[in-house]
């Protein structure tokens, strides 16, 4: 399966949603996350970010965090289909890193 990670939160671009042919992204307040089990790990959507949130879980070196918290969300949270605005002040979130720590909800 691909999984959404750290670089997605308060970036939100969502332009990875119009792409998925099977429409298996979920919408929180600061970051998507795919469900594990819907994606047909097409791969389409990687490309897509403009902040290469997206990767396959096979590339997840932080033990299965971001897979856990992907599998986890995307049953809690909201299906998202269509591309919308992404915040006012994605840009400045864009090289930080360790955002799940200081922002995530
Ligand atoms: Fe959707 Fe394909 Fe991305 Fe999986 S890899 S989330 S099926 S676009
Ligand atoms: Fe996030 Fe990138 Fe999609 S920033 S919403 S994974 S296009």
């Amino acid at each position: 399966t691909y999984i959404v990670t750290d670089a997605c939160i308060r970036c939100k671009y969502t332009d990875c949603v119009e792409v998925c042919p099977v429409d298996c992204f979920y919408e929180g307040e600061n970051m998507l996350v795919i469900h594990p089990d819907e994606c047909i790990d097409c791969g389409v959507c990687e490309p897509e970010c403009p902040v290469e949130a997206i990767k396959p879980d096979t590339e997840d070196d932080t033990d299965g965090k971001w897979l856990a918290l992907n599998s986890k969300y995307a049953t809690e949270w909201p299906n998202i289909t269509v591309k919308k605005d992404a915040p006012s002040d994605a840009a400045q979130f864009e090289t930080e890193s360790g955002k799940l720590e200081k922002y995530f909800s």
